[in-house]
């Protein structure tokens, strides 16, 4: 793997690095905020365009594109909202930045809200991440004290007031939509779209939601330029991504690496390769949402369109490593567990769909399952894609098709040998 510098871990990579508001200063935090008030927003906007930034929260849109769509001629209030539910299982980078160096995040938050001319940021935190809301709240406080928040900034005239917003522990409310419902206290469920949020979004005002990680990366495409931060990675998906590693592999955890390495860099030589020696079986690269693929895969690049031309998505950087005694029905049987469970109900193919889903893979396992079964689910999973007011329902059914799609030889040996081949006496406990 070729040498490469870090940009957002490299701060915490430094021993008794706490992440508090000199230190961060003492690397260079907050310059790239001072610079950017004296910068015409529009031309903020074009250096992110430039330097190629997409988000890191799981479409992979590009990031100064999505501030352009903010309406010029809008006279009122505009809001940034800043995506830090991190619920996509298998993904946990967001929370080591915000725990570990909240304020590249908060200065992300400055310069974005300036650039989009939003007076309130909101940040929106899942209810779990008890430790990161008080991480965040003080380092907040220390930005205000510090004057980078408030009124009048450097002088500038732009006034800035930023707030923290506890979740209550929803997935789907990191989807941008419900998150904007959550916020405004109803319940957390996704809106048609369109109207997209940078027309009508928070409270209906001009709105960008934004990832954590997405956001802590501007600071330093401000500070070193678009040429620097589009020359790392490839050049349609440009700069680092911290990918979170878990599974069974010798060394998780979150890696920051420029796009593009492969898979195989990525698990073998990052992650240290596969647990106890084992041979590897399948691999999700990109959170839940994202299809499953195999050892067939590994020489492919973890860019965005490399990762979506053989039919996964890179998602939320979530790379959860399975090795050859896992069980792919079960592994998609658990997911599905979680869809079902954090299915927000709006859409009924998602609603009754995950269900029905749900309770054909658990005869399947248990050793009950049929022989239509197989199609029984494709269609089933056919019903929900693409079908719903948001992309869950996409993802919900990735694990199932992409497993009959790759390991249908281990659907057939369920029901063929009437019961789980790697764990013979399975008991599954229905979720419903
Ligand atoms: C079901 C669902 C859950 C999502 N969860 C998250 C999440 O936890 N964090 C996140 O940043 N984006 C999440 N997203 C993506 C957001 O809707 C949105 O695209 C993102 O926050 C935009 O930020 P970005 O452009 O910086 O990536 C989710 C999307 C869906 C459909």
């Amino acid at each position: 793997m070729v040498s490469y510098e870090k940009i957002l871990t490299k701060n915490m990579d430094t021993p008794g690095y706490m992440g508090t508001l000199p230190e961060y200063r003492a690397t260079g935090g907050y310059t790239a905020f001072e610079k950017a008030l004296k910068m015409p927003p529009a031309e903020i906007i074009d250096i992110v365009k430039k330097s190629g930034l997409r988000g890191r929260g799981g479409a992979g849109f590009p990031t100064g594109v999505k501030w352009s769509f903010i309406p010029k001629t809008h006279v009122g209030q505009r809001y940034l909202c800043c995506n830090a539910d991190e619920s996509e299982p298998g993904t946990f980078k967001d929370r080591q930045l915000i725990e570990r160096d909240p304020h590249q995040m908060l200065e992300g938050i400055g310069i974005a809200s300036y650039a989009i001319g939003a007076s309130v940021a909101y940040i929106y935190i899942r209810g779990e991440f008890d430790l990161g809301a008080k991480i965040i709240e003080s380092a907040i406080q220390e930005a205000y004290q510090a004057k980078f928040f408030g009124k009048n900034l450097l002088g500038s005239g732009f006034n800035l007031e930023v707030i923290l917003h506890r979740g209550a522990g929803a997935y789907i409310c990191g989807e941008e939509t419900a998150l904007l419902e959550s916020i405004e206290g109803k319940r957390g469920k996704p809106r048609t779209k369109p109207p997209f949020p940078a027309v009508h979004g928070l409270y209906q005002a001009p709105t960008v939601v934004n990832n954590v990680e997405t956001l802590a990366n501007v600071p330093y495409i401000i500070n070193r330029g678009a040429e620097w931060y589009a020359s790392i990675g490839t050049p349609k998906s440009p700069g680092t991504r911290i990918f979170s590693v878990s599974g069974h592999v010798k060394r998780p955890g979150n890696y920051e690496v420029p796009l593009g390495i492969t898979l195989r860099e990525m698990i073998y030589t990052c992650a240290g390769g596969i647990r106890n020696d084992k041979a590897l079986k399948a691999i999700i690269p990109g959170g839940a949402s994202a299809a499953f693929l195999t050892p067939a895969h590994l020489d492919t690049p973890m860019d965005f369109e490399a990762i979506a031309q053989i039919g996964s998505m890179l998602g939320s950087g979530g790379v959860t490593v399975m090795d050859e005694e896992t069980c792919m029905v079960q592994a998609a049987t658990n997911l599905l567990e979680f869809f079902y469970h954090e299915s927000c109900g709006k859409c009924t193919p998602c609603r009754e769909g995950s269900s029905w889903i749900l309770q054909v893979l658990h005869r399947i396992e248990r050793g009950t399952g049929r022989a239509s079964d197989l199609d029984l689910l494709e269609t089933l999973c056919r019903r929900i894609e693409g079908v719903t007011v948001c992309a869950f329902g996409d993802a919900e059914v990735a694990p199932v098709l992409s497993t009959l799609k790759h390991f249908k030889e281990e659907y057939v040996a369920h029901i063929e040998g009437r019961g789980c081949p790697f764990q013979p006496n399975v008991e599954l406990v229905m979720a419903h």
